[in-house]
């Protein structure tokens, strides 16, 4: 699915969000990465937060499963690794990093603990996390939330070759644990100071952690 979507990835992104998105990934990396971090970029797709987080002076791994998606970031920022690889099982002995992010990837995972588990494994102790995802808002903007979520974005989606998956999107917000949730996996996950902040109304959570 995510190699479908390639080619429309970074364009629905801008439109989907009005260009918040670029805000959201800048202020991800700036909240966990320091000058001089070994980074991991996890469920990295076209590369767009490996970038944001190599701006705030991170040495940048991203990975991805998805070749396509890959391809794409490699030509955004060619002095970083890239790696074709899996969450649930990450090609890296563990302390490699001393930084880890993830946007927008930790929802589409079979395994959610499993993945966030991976993570702990291959940050130092002290090492940083950040998730930053999709969530669903509750008060006021949930209604045009799910106007927009549940019928614009899908129909955008199939304007756009490839884009018929973008159907999937409001599904799979559905399904996945709201900010309260999520925190209590991460800290189960073995993350301490877990904390979140949301952006647009409660659209979006970006989760910090450190492993503990
Ligand atoms: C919605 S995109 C997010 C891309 C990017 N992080 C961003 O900020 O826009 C989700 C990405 O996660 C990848 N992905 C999903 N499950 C994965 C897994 N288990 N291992 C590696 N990559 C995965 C998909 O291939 C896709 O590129």
């Amino acid at each position: 699915m995510f190699d479908r979507i390639a080619p429309v990835y970074d364009v629905m992104n801008r439109v989907m969000t009005a260009g918040l998105d670029v805000r959201w990934r800048r202020i991800t990396a700036q909240s966990v990465v320091r000058p001089g971090d070994r980074v991991l970029d996890a469920c990295c797709g076209t590369g767009d937060l490996a970038v944001a987080a190599s701006k705030v002076g991170g040495r940048v791994t991203g990975l991805d499963f998805a070749p396509r998606m890959l391809e794409r970031a490699r030509r955004k920022l060619p002095s970083a690794t890239w790696v074709e690889g899996d969450l649930l099982a990450l090609p890296f002995a563990p302390d490699s990093f001393e930084a880890a992010t993830v946007g927008f990837g930790v929802r589409n995972v079979a395994d959610l603990e499993g993945g966030l588990a991976e993570l702990r494994r291959v940050l130092v102790p002290n090492g940083r996390l950040a998730v930053l995802e999709i969530t669903q808002p509750r008060g006021f903007l949930a209604p045009f939330y799910r106007v927009w979520f549940d019928r614009i974005v899908p129909r955008l989606g199939r304007l756009l070759k490839g884009g018929a998956a973008y159907t999937y999107l409001p599904a799979s917000v559905r399904r996945f644990p709201g900010p309260d949730q999520l925190t209590g996996l991460l800290r189960s996950a073995g993350f301490a100071d877990v904390s979140y902040r949301t952006f647009a109304g409660g659209i979006v959570a970006l989760h910090t952690g450190r492993a503990a």
